[in-house]
């Protein structure tokens, strides 16, 4: 397969990107700066510079976005997240929908964040969307891949959970903590968390490359959702430290503002129906195994 990735210097397109090459994939790496050779050129606000580079190609692979823990959410900063997928998503769609030949399959992230806070709940892609600025996000972010579904491109969105690695994302945040046995729950660690390790995220995205029955949303998670209190506790068993500490729900806000409201106490336990139903096999379906793969 030729395949173009949008995103491919983050944490899952490096991790697809490690994955694929060797499987005989040739991958085009569309990037926002100067393009090397190989590379294409594109702009989140406006597409494509030269989407003729994109004829024949067979799959686009859309993981690009501004990094939403990257700092405070701003009013800016939260137009930023915003605008770089909504508007990004949609420019890249028109780009395809543009193209002679176009892709057969466009393989696009979302986020789980599209549930919102629902305690008490099980959710897979049945369920309805939630509120509050992710989940709108969300919404949008997927509705915005309408000009490929309207050109005949099979478009599947990857509802991301938590990507756990420990060279990125939020668990290798919150490890140093947990090595000065200065970690645990946040709140009041009930809330439950859906996770995927960055391997099987890398995986489902080629199986929904390859799967031609799925398009719409599928649910990236592992199946087995843990609470707060319990991820805490497994870091801390894999490191040998103690996990007595806790965060206060109130501290977690005065550090982090609304990102601890949508993403640190929010609370979403999601089940990945579709996945499973499409024969995928994870690689670490238990907290347990993909802390000791990923933390040795
Ligand atoms: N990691 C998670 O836990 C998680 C959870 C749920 C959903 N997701 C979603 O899955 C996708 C991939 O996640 P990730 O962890 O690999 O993300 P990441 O590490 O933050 O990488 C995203 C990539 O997007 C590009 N990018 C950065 N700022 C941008 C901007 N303002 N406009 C357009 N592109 C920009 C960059 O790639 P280039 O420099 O190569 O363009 C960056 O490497 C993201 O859309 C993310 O929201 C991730």
């Amino acid at each position: 397969m030729h395949i173009a990735i949008t995103g491919s210097s983050g944490l899952v397109g490096r991790e697809f990107v490690a994955m694929a090459t060797p499987l005989g994939s040739r991958i085009t790496r569309m990037v926002r700066g100067m393009p090397a050779e190989g590379q294409l050129q594109w702009d989140p606000l406006s597409g494509v510079s030269d989407a003729k580079g994109l004829e024949g190609v067979d799959a686009v692979v859309h993981l690009a976005g501004e990094n939403i823990s990257a700092r405070r959410w701003t009013a800016e900063f939260k137009r930023r997240i915003r605008d770089s997928r909504v508007l990004g998503t949609r420019s890249l769609c028109e780009s395809l929908a543009s193209l002679h030949r176009p892709p057969r399959v466009l393989v696009a992230a979302s986020a789980v964040g599209f549930y919102g806070d629902r305690p008490g709940e099980y959710l897979d892609e049945s369920s309805p969307p939630g509120t509050g600025f992710l989940a709108e996000t969300c919404r949008e972010w997927e509705d915005a891949s309408s000009p490929a579904r309207d050109a005949g491109i099979r478009v599947v969105f990857l509802r991301f959970g938590m990507v756990l690695s420990a060279h990125g994302g939020a668990l290798a945040k919150m490890l140093p903590p947990f090595r000065l046995g200065l970690g645990g729950r946040v709140g009041s660690g009930r809330q439950i968390w859906s996770w995927i390790a960055v391997q099987d995220a890398a995986g489902a995205i080629a199986h929904c490359l390859a799967a031609e029955s799925l398009s719409g949303p599928v649910n990236a998670v592992a199946p087995e959702a843990v609470s707060s209190a319990e991820f805490a506790r497994a870091v801390a068993l894999r490191l040998r430290r103690p996990a007595f500490a806790a965060v206060p729900a109130w501290a977690a806000r005065a550090v982090f503002g609304e990102m601890a409201d949508e993403l640190l106490l929010s609370s979403a336990c999601v089940r990945p129906r579709v996945l499973l139903e499409s024969g995928f096999a994870f690689r670490y379906p238990t907290l347990s195994g993909a802390l000791q793969h990923l933390l040795g």
